[in-house]
């Protein structure tokens, strides 16, 4: 359904960020996308959505694939028409506006009846959005903004719904929360591609991962072949000692198999 092949992408004209990312999203998947920050997860979205030129970002090789058609070059209206919708870091909503006006901002280009009747279905999903729809979005709780967030980006009817780290700064049980919320959209069919630091959450959820670092995807397999790996257990899953990089750990391993 969505595929990356290659992706270089550079800042400024001068900074390689991206070095030559693949993977895929199959239709109706969960995937995950997790790495330690600055490794270019948010970037990989940005080249996905045509939010690169805004940040001075470039793709400079390799084809974004979304149904079937490379979309590299593609401005961000019209990827948002074909049907991926974004969730950015750190609950982009318009604190200002109304929970109401927010959800509707989501839903530009699509009819108001059924804008309305999918406000409807947010509401009786979640009773605070409905009881404070006339209120301004900015006085909502960190978890409430999040759901928030993502109700917005589903208002635009999306095929593929990308989430960057939507459990950054929550309380453990708002992340469960969000964590059930992003099940029950992939239940009715869309696809999701997650960036998270979240390394459990992101694992209990998706069906496949990859691992990325410095602009590399470093590592990749189902959850439960990561899962089971030792250096995912001891990196991003915090068994055992904590190293500062995935190369480090497999740096570490040796140096303590060298050493035995
Ligand atoms: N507009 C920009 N101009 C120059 N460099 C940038 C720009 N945006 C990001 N970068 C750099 O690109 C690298 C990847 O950043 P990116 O935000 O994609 O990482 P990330 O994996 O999302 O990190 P985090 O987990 O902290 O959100 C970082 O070194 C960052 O400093
Ligand atoms: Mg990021």
């Amino acid at each position: 359904m969505l595929e990356l092949s290659g992706v270089e992408v550079v800042y400024h004209s001068v900074v390689l960020v991206l070095k030559g990312i693949s993977l895929n999203v199959p239709q109706g998947s969960i995937v995950a996308l997790l790495g330690p920050n600055g490794a270019g997860k948010t970037t990989t979205l940005r080249a996905l959505t045509g939010l690169l030129d805004i940040h001075e970002g470039r793709i400079t090789k390799g084809q974004i694939l979304w149904q079937g058609q490379n979309i590299a070059s593609q401005k961000a209206e019209s990827i948002v028409a074909s049907g991926i919708a974004q969730v950015m870091e750190g609950r982009r909503i318009f604190p200002e506006l109304s929970v109401e006006e927010n959800l509707f901002a989501g839903a530009s280009g699509r009819p108001k009846k059924d804008a309305l009747s999918d406000m409807e279905k947010f509401y009786a999903r979640f009773a605070i959005l409905g009881q404070r729809r006339k209120q301004m979005a900015g006085y909502l709780s960190g978890g409430e903004q999040q759901m928030l967030a993502i109700a917005r980006a589903l208002m635009a009817k999306p095929k593929l719904l990308l989430l960057d780290e939507p459990s950054l700064g929550l309380a453990p049980k708002i992340v469960a929360q969000v964590g059930e919320l992003i099940q029950e959209v992939n239940k009715e069919g869309v696809s999701i591609l997650l960036v998270e630091q979240n390394a459990s959450l992101a694992l209990d959820l998706a069906s496949y991962a990859y691992v990325m670092e410095s602009g590399k995807i470093v590592l990749d397999g189902s959850s439960q072949e990561l899962k089971d790996d030792k250096d995912v257990q001891e990196f991003y899953l915090g068994v055992g000692t904590k190293q500062s990089s995935y190369r480090d750990v497999k740096l570490y391993r040796r140096r303590k198999r060298w050493l035995s």
